[in-house]
């Protein structure tokens, strides 16, 4: 989920509301987004940001939470849309719906959590539409640093670490049996619903998923990425 190309804007203190919407209204229309048809929630979102970045001296995605490191935190200054294009396309907005898709006409239902939540807390993360995934082939998912495979079992959903023990092949790229999934690579096999195999001490994390109003989430812990 590479960015189109490196973008790192550094606004400066006195920056408005309407500076904001100037700079970041073309920006997001050239990605195919624009922002949400609620206004009133626009400008709630923005001042917090004008917040963050009279604190923390940019204008942070007032839905996430800074890890502390600058490169990974570039990633979640608002518009963050290059850096998680594949995410907000499935849900048809960016994380809080301060953007949503330029087509839809009302973004009403659109609109996220603008709660701050402490470091390690378990997030929800929205990665596609139920539909979009087959109950045969495992999805692959970027979320911040992780690497996980998203797995469906009839209307289960499950996620673990894409990263197989044995010699890191993507389980993502693996077969799926009932409720197993095995490496494409050397055929080591994982349950998808606690991630234990056979081979001892090998066992891969898994993240609680979940599906609503047809759309995947994936919970993971703020922070640093461990798996
Ligand atoms: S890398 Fe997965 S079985 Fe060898």
């Amino acid at each position: 989920m590479s960015p189109d190309k490196p973008i790192r804007r550094v606004f400066s203190a006195d920056t408005t509301i309407d500076d904001l919407k100037a700079y970041m209204g073309p920006f997001a229309e050239r990605l195919g987004y624009k922002f949400n048809t609620e206004t009133d929630f626009v400008d709630e979102v923005l001042a917090s940001e004008i917040e963050i970045l009279e604190r923390d001296g940019d204008v942070y995605c007032p839905c996430r939470v800074r890890s502390g490191d600058p490169k990974e935190d570039a990633q979640i200054v608002c518009p963050c849309i290059p850096f998680f294009r594949d995410e907000f396309a499935a849900i048809s907005k960016c994380w809080c719906g301060l953007f949503i898709l330029s087509e839809i006409e009302d973004g009403a239902d659109l609109i996220g959590v603008l709660e701050e939540v402490e470091p390690g807390t378990l997030v929800q993360v929205p990665v596609c539409r139920l539909d979009d995934l087959s109950a045969s082939t495992p999805r692959h998912f970027k979320i911040g640093k992780r690497d996980i495979a998203v797995v469906r079992v009839g209307d289960e959903v499950f996620a673990l670490s894409n990263l197989c023990r044995h010699a890191f092949g993507p389980l993502s790229e693996g077969f799926v049996d009932g409720y197993h999934v095995m490496c494409p690579w050397h055929g080591w096999r994982y349950d998808v619903r606690d991630g234990s195999t056979d081979h001892p001490n090998a066992d891969v994390a898994t993240f609680p998923a979940s599906v609503r109003d047809g759309v995947v989430f994936v919970a993971v812990p703020l922070g640093r990425a461990k798996a």
